[in-house]
């Protein structure tokens, strides 16, 4: 399928777990692609691995928080491309502490990437996507903006606060035909929920890694489908925004997490307490 053939789409955070399965996805479906990311070696390995699909791929280091370097993505994607059908601002990390240890410092450096860097390349696109009177823009939130767990405060404040800037910009833009979505992303396998899980263990990266593959099958029962997610299950769902099939899809909330959160309201936060200690340190962002 080549729904994508001629769209310039551009992914934040382009070299992680998610992104790079998302970047070749889209590769394989036609679109050309400007991916960045902060971590030089992964970001090179994503643009590689589209560009073996055949995808045209402009790899930039850049920081999401910099107003300075999303101008110049917005500026360098125009010049290569010519246009900017999507952004999709999906930069993250992994901020674990009880709530009362998130004094100002750690919040707000949470909120700059989490929220701030979210917002930052969205606003460095929208004159081109006013201009051209078309584009998606899609955003990485979390089902931890809509169900309760613990430990992750500001994150998951930042996550709740991107479904609502969408929802605001798509009233905003609505008329530019511009549409904004969110996907509230559950579980998914990869550096992320092995690092969240180390921070919350206290122990190591490599430890974590381990422990994931061992309690797999503990972890998959709680899904309704029968398993954690992988990078590959969000692939095709960024697809599918970066496409016209979305064409009359905006203001959205998207659970793509094998429903876990069900309607979003139970889910997880119906678990018991009992079933929540046999799952702690397994259930994750
Ligand atoms: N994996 C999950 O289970 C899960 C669940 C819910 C939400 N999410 C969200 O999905 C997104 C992608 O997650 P992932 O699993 O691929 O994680 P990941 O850690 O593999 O990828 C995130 C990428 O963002 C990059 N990044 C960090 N700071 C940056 C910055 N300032 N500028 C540019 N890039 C930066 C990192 O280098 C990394 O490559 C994140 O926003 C995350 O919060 C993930």
């Amino acid at each position: 399928m080549n729904r994508l053939e001629g769209k310039t789409l551009i992914m934040t955070g382009g070299g992680g777990s998610i992104g790079a399965a998302a970047a070749l996805r889209c590769a394989q479906e036609g679109a050309n692609l400007v991916l960045t990311d902060t971590r030089e070696d992964h970001l090179h390995a994503a643009a590689d691995a589209a560009r073996a699909a055949g995808a045209e791929v402009l790899p930039l280091v850049s920081d999401a928080r910099d107003e300075a370097a999303c101008a110049e993505m917005a500026a360098k994607t125009v010049e290569s491309f010519g246009r900017i059908d999507m952004v999709w601002a999906n930069a993250g990390e992994v901020w674990v502490k009880e709530a009362l240890e998130q004094d100002k410092a750690f919040w707000t450096e949470c909120l700059e990437l989490e929220l701030t860097g979210q917002w930052l390349p969205i606003r460095a696109v929208l004159p081109t996507m006013i201009e051209q009177q078309s584009g998606s823009v899609l955003v990485s939130s979390s089902m931890t903006a809509n169900v309760g767990i613990k430990h992750i405060a500001a994150y998951s404040a930042a996550k709740g606060g991107l479904q609502a800037l969408m929802k605001t910009l798509a009233v905003e833009h609505g008329r530019d035909n511009i549409r904004f979505n969110s996907l509230a992303i559950g579980s998914v396998e990869g550096r992320h929920i092995i690092a969240s899980n180390a921070m919350r263990q206290g122990i190591t990266y490599e430890e974590a890694e381990r422990l994931v593959g061992a309690t797999k099958v503990v972890r998959d029962e709680i899904f309704p489908l029968g398993r954690m997610g992988t990078p590959d299950d969000i692939a095709p769902v960024v697809a599918f925004f970066a496409s016209d099939d979305s064409a009359w899809v905006t203001g959205t909330n998207f659970y793509p997490d094998g429903g876990l959160t069900h309607d979003g309201t139970a889910g997880i936060s119906g678990l018991s307490q009992q079933q929540l200690a046999k799952y702690a340190g397994l259930l994750m962002q």
